[in-house]
C-alpha cells in the first residue's frame, strides 16, 4: 500500500494532533506528587455538583440513541437567549459544530478568512475539507485587523472566523470594531462569532456579544467546556438564522451530542452559582498573574478569557521555560500550531494552582 497515493493533498498537509501529556503521565515522568494543569484552558474548578446526579441518571437509559436534537437542553438555550429553538444546534463540541460549517456551507473553490493568531480548531476543519485559508496577521498587539479582514475578502469568499475573545491571545474586539466588521461583511459571506470564554468576557464594558448586534450571516458558537467544566463530555451549540441551523442539521452527526453530555449539559445550565465563583476565580487570577508578571518584567497580553499569554524573547525560551515547568508540575501550553511560537498561554487556576506556577517560576528564574 503507497499511503502517499491514498492520500488527498490536503490531508497529506495536515498534521495529527499532538496531545499535551496527562497529569498522570506528569506524575509518573517526573515522580511528582503536585500537578497543576493549566495547558487546555479547561475550568479549574472542576463542574456544578449537580452534573453527577444528572448523568447517572441519563445512563439509566444509555442503551437508547440520544435525542437527536437535544430537545430540552435546546429549549433551555433557546429561552435564556430569547431566540426560536429552531435556531439553535447542539452537536458534540463547538470544535465539531466548526466542522459542521466546513461540510455545510463550502461549494468547490471558494475560501475562508481569519487571523494568524487563532484558534487552531479552524485551520484543522478547513485543512480537512481542502478550503482556501486566508490567514490575516494580528496586529502588533495581538488584536484582530478588522480593516485586513475586511480588504481579503473577494468574491469567493464564504467565511469569516473569529472567536472573540480570541483565543490563544485573549484578546477581543471592542463593541465598535465588532459593529463595524458585521456592517462591512457581505450578506452572503457568513461570519462565524466563537464566543467559547463568553461567560469569562459579558461583563467587561466595551466587549460586544455577537447575540447583541446579530445579522442574518452571524453565526454564534458557544461551549460547555470552558466555564461550565464540561470538556470532557464534548458538547457545545450554535446559535443562528434558523434556514443556516436547519442546513447544518443535515450535516451533523445525528446522535451527536451523547444522553449522557446532554444531561450533564442541562444540569450546569442551571447552576448560576458555580458559573459565578468559576468566572470570579478566574478574574481574581488573571489580576493576580498580571501583578506577577509585571513584578517580574515579563511581557504579557491583558485577557478576558481563561487564560494569559506570556511574551518570551524567541521560540527556544518559550520551549525551555514549558519544559522547565513541567518538570516542577506546572503543565501549560506553547502555542506555535495557534501562530505565536514565541508565546506560552497560562490557563487560570484555583489559587493553589496559581500558587504552584509562582514558585516554578521562581525557582527556574531563581528569583
Ligand atoms: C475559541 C475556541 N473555540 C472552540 C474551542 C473548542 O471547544 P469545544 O471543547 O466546545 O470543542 C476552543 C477550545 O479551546 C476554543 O478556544
Amino acid at each position: 500500500m503507497n499511503i502517499d497515493e491514498l492520500l488527498p493533498d490536503n490531508i497529506k498537509k495536515l498534521k495529527p494532533y499532538v496531545a499535551g501529556k496527562t497529569i498522570a503521565e506528569v506524575k509518573k515522568e517526573y515522580g511528582l506528587e503536585k500537578i497543576s494543569k493549566l495547558a487546555s484552558n479547561e475550568n479549574r474548578l472542576g463542574c456544578s455538583s449537580k452534573v453527577k446526579e444528572a448523568v447517572l441518571e441519563s445512563i439509566k437509559e444509555i442503551q437508547d440513541y440520544p435525542d437527536p436534537i437535544a430537545g430540552k437542553l435546546r429549549r433551555a438555550i433557546a429561552d435564556r437567549n430569547g431566540v426560536k429553538e429552531s435556531e439553535v444546534i447542539l452537536a458534540a463540541g463547538s470544535e465539531s459544530i466548526i466542522s459542521i460549517l466546513c461540510r455545510t456551507f463550502f461549494k468547490h473553490d471558494e475560501n475562508a478568512i481569519t487571523a494568524d493568531a487563532t484558534f487552531v480548531g479552524f485551520f484543522v476543519q478547513t485543512g480537512v475539507r481542502g478550503i482556501e485559508l486566508k490567514k490575516i496577521p494580528v496586529t502588533d498587539d495581538y488584536r484582530f485587523d478588522v480593516d485586513g479582514i475586511l480588504n481579503a475578502i473577494d468574491g469567493k469568499t464564504k467565511m469569516v472566523y473569529l472567536a472573540n475573545p480570541n483565543n490563544p491571545t485573549g484578546t477581543y474586539l471592542k463593541s465598535d470594531e465588532y459593529r463595524k466588521l458585521v456592517d462591512g461583511i457581505p450578506e452572503n459571506v457568513l461570519l462565524i462569532a466563537d464566543e467559547a470564554y463568553f461567560e469569562y468576557a459579558k461583563e467587561v464594558d466595551d466587549f460586544l456579544s455577537a447575540m447583541d448586534y446579530r445579522k442574518q450571516n452571524v453565526i454564534i458558537l458557544r461551549t460547555f467546556s470552558k466555564a461550565f467544566g464540561l470538556a470532557g463530555f464534548r458538547i457545545g451549540y450554535a446559535i443562528a438564522d434558523e434556514k443556516l441551523i436547519t442546513q447544518m442539521l443535515k450535516t451533523k452527526l445525528t446522535f451527536e451530542p451523547t444522553a449522557p453530555a446532554q444531561a450533564a449539559a442541562l444540569a450546569a445550565y442551571d447552576d448560576l452559582d458555580f458559573l459565578k465563583k468559576s468566572t470570579e476565580v478566574v478574574k481574581k487570577g488573571r489580576e493576580r498573574l498580571y501583578s506577577f508578571f509585571e513584578d517580574h518584567n515579563i511581557k504579557y497580553e491583558k485577557s478576558i478569557s481563561n487564560s494569559v499569554m506570556m511574551i518570551l524573547d524567541s521560540e527556544e525560551e518559550a520551549i525551555d521555560f514549558t519544559q522547565e515547568m513541567l518538570e516542577q508540575g506546572v503543565i501549560l501550553r506553547r502555542i506555535n500550531a495557534f501562530g505565536l511560537p514565541q508565546c506560552v498561554r497560562i490557563t487560570i487556576g484555583t489559587p493553589s494552582e496559581m500558587d504552584h506556577f509562582e514558585e516554578s517560576f521562581k525557582q527556574i528564574f531563581k528569583q
